[in-house]
């Protein structure tokens, strides 16, 4: 890609934009948009790895059979979204390796959200129903965003996250019927993570930096306040119906819009996990700097394995049945 900038191509360009078309990689593009798109798109795979993290925590103490392979299987998802994701970010000319090391040097962020920690089993049960469910609202949008690549890597993963949402409202409305104890547990575990995930849409619109370049190319098709009160609009409902309390005592419906009206998000503290500084900024980068280095031979190994079969030329397909092996 040729990337001088002229007026010329940035009015044809923006004109693409206008007319919804969808940009590819090959594709002339600005180098804001690129590197807007970038940041994003690293910043999502990212989340989506680092998420497996507290997730990853109750694996071995998941209550039943059932729920540990359910919450297996939801962690290894995230993995896949990672990848996709990756992959997907890496025909923006840069490679998963500078991606991995801006995230292990920490100039590169994740979500805010996977700073806090996974204390009881409910957790699970809230986190997938929540902060899966502000993904869900995030990546149907970005699923009709300008450039291919991130589009379609969304529409996957939009099916999946739907599915983690239902198995964490699932795993909530199961405890919310459950005893005193079980119920106390879950409600607590709604009020610690019911603000962070309000945050998760990002700042007020009044204070995003980007959103009016990312909306101009369609990148994001809804402001982050409109995000969020889509979210908060979904969710009530939903707590409602299994006798859960939201911890916002200033919730209350507008007949007139429509809308559920929230009290005031806390954005101080925001800024602060997004410093560094929240509950478990630290160890979650020390468990990720940890993981890829015990994979290193994992990846060292793979890597051989595919330069060998490359040199190999292609065998011939067996036309022999294949036989089950007689038992013993
Ligand atoms: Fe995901
Ligand atoms: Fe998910």
């Amino acid at each position: 890609m040729d990337a001088v900038e002229s007026p010329e191509r940035r009015a044809a360009f923006e004109a693409r934009i206008a007319a919804g078309e969808v940009i590819e990689p090959k594709d002339w593009m600005p180098e804001g948009y690129r590197r807007q798109l970038l940041r994003m798109m690293s910043q999502h795979a990212h989340s989506e790895v680092v998420g497996m993290l507290p997730e990853g925590n109750w694996i071995t103490r998941a209550p039943t059979l059932r729920r540990k392979i359910g919450l297996l299987a939801k962690v290894q998802d995230e993995a896949g979204h990672g990848l996709y994701l990756y992959c997907a970010a890496e025909s923006l000319g840069v490679s998963r390796d500078e991606m991995l090391d801006a995230l292990h040097d920490g100039a590169a962020r994740y979500a805010s959200i996977f700073n806090y920690p996974t204390l009881s089993w409910a957790d699970i049960g809230a986190i997938g129903w929540l902060v899966d469910g502000a993904a869900v609202v995030n990546q149907t949008l970005l699923a009709k965003c300008s450039f291919g690549p991130y589009a379609r890597a969304m529409l996957r993963i939009c099916r999946e996250e739907n599915f983690h949402r239902r198995q964490g409202y699932e795993i909530v409305a199961t405890l919310a019927r459950g005893t005193a104890a079980q119920r106390a547990m879950v409600q607590d575990a709604v009020n610690r993570w019911w603000w962070p995930t309000l945050m998760m849409f990002g700042p007020p619109d009044a204070e995003s930096a980007n959103s009016e370049a990312l909306m101009r190319w369609r990148v994001k098709r809804q402001s982050n306040d409109a995000q969020r009160q889509w979210f908060i609009n979904l969710t009530v409902p939903q707590a409602n119906a299994i006798g859960i309390e939201l911890p916002d005592p200033e919730l209350e419906f507008d007949a007139e819009s429509g809308n559920w009206k929230s009290g005031a998000v806390d954005w101080d503290e925001f800024r602060r996990v997004l410093r560094g500084d929240g509950p478990c900024n630290h160890e979650r980068m020390a468990a990720r700097r940890r993981a890829h280095e015990e994979g290193r031979w994992v990846r060292q190994a793979a890597q051989a394995f595919e330069a060998r079969r490359r040199t190999r030329a292609p065998r011939e397909i067996s036309t022999t049945p294949r036989r089950e092996p007689a038992h013993v």
